[in-house]
């Protein structure tokens, strides 16, 4: 038999994925177990965005729709992105609407990569960065961040990670899996590198509006000789508890957005025709929802810190955004793999492994906060007994 693709090979399943797997199976075993691998809300999506669906089903919305995005959808996400993001240069035509932020990643890398470019991606970052940027072929450089500056980006360490091939970084504020949301100073330090190296930003916003105690998320594409170098990607999924309608969206500068769009309507084609009628309900509606799903996100966090602190061998500096804890294990010389399985074994608690974010993650695990609290609740108590023994 001729071999099969090489580079799909070389990526490895997501750790995600296979963590929430195990998760399942322990439970479907019979097992009480607490499990807090996956990302997506533990809330049901509001129900006027739920009766929009249900609407445009009802109403006949079940045809091919435009391929980029309703009118509808295009002009309420210009709308929002200067309402909410002060970002006034994006026509609906720099809009694509995707099946989801995550394709709306894969499409943006599509349009800006060649085959051996570079594309820096800080570590640690969400588990698909990297395998994206293999599955187009081209390099992930991990610019590696250090724990004990709180994961700190700053000129020097971007600069040090950059090669004549480097052609775009990876920004992600609020960060998945460490919570920390941009500094000033690190923003202005990605502007400077972005601009001095002639990168693209890929600047995804997915948890713009989980931030806490005052932090704002701001859009990168506002600072000074950024909008020609950024795609800002966004989605419906964390902000309103859709992850299951997989719709996402990217803006950016013409030419990139459309060849973006090119290569959606040989793939995708487009996100689901209905699931259009719910995101514009979504962005023009109440968005009373998004207050109360992040206070209690808020109180939840506040309740695992708290508790963390009491807890010999755990170190979990405050999150600032997202929904996700990510301690440090300080008293073991296992991997965060070993602790995660044993975290499993022992105390049937299911996270994700801090190096599944990348090297910078070894020593942590990840955690959901966007799970029933009677379950962190559990979390806790489990990982009371069971941490000292690790
Ligand atoms: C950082 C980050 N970006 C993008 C996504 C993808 O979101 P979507 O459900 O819209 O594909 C996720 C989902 O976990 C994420 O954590």
């Amino acid at each position: 038999m001729r071999s099969i693709s090489s580079t799909l090979a070389g990526v490895p399943p997501s750790p995600t994925t296979m963590m929430m797997q195990r998760g399942r199976e322990l439970r479907a075993a019979g097992k009480d177990v607490v499990n807090l691998a996956g990302g997506e809300p533990d809330f049901d999506t509001p129900r006027h965005i739920v009766e929009a669906g249900l609407a445009a089903i009802q109403a006949g919305d079940t045809h091919y729709p435009p391929a980029f995005g309703t009118p509808a959808l295009l002009e309420a996400i210009v709308a929002k992105l200067k309402r909410e993001n002060n970002v006034h240069h994006v026509t609906p035509g720099q809009v694509m609407v995707t099946p989801g932020a995550k394709w709306a990643l894969f499409a943006t890398l599509a349009a800006l990569l060649e085959a051996g470019d570079d594309v820096l991606i800080l570590d640690p970052s969400w588990v698909s960065y990297a395998p994206m940027v293999l599955l187009h072929r081209a390099n992930p450089v991990r610019v590696a961040l250090s724990g004990d500056d709180h994961f700190r980006i700053s000129v020097d360490l971007l600069e040090r990670a950059i090669t004549p091939r480097t052609k775009v970084l990876m920004v992600n504020s609020p960060n998945n899996p460490t919570g920390r949301v941009l500094t000033r100073a690190e923003i202005d330090a990605i502007v400077q590198v972005a601009v001095a190296f002639d990168l693209y930003v890929i600047s995804d916003e997915i948890y713009e509006h989980l931030v806490y105690e005052g932090h704002l998320s701001a859009s990168l594409a506002v600072e000074p000789g950024m909008a020609e170098r950024t795609v800002i990607v966004n989605g419906f999924s964390k902000a309103y508890a859709m992850t299951g309608w997989r719709l996402g969206w990217l803006a950016g500068p013409e030419p990139i957005v459309k060849l973006a769009r090119v290569y959606q309507t040989h793939s995708a084609q487009s996100a689901a025709s209905f699931t259009m009628a719910a995101g514009v309900a979504a962005l023009n509606g109440p968005q009373g929802c998004i207050a109360e799903m992040r206070a209690v996100y808020d109180q939840r966090r506040r309740m695992v810190l708290d508790a963390f602190e009491e807890i010999p061998g755990i170190e979990c500096p405050p999150i600032e955004g997202a929904f996700y804890v990510f301690p440090r294990f300080t008293q073991t010389r296992k991997s965060s793999l070993e602790i995660t399985q044993a975290l499993i074994d022992d105390a049937l608690v299911v996270g994700t492994p801090g190096s599944a974010f990348g090297p910078a993650g070894e020593g942590h695990v990840r955690f959901s906060i966007a799970e029933r609290t009677q379950d962190l609740e559990k979390m806790l108590d489990r990982l009371a007994r069971v941490v000292p023994t690790l």
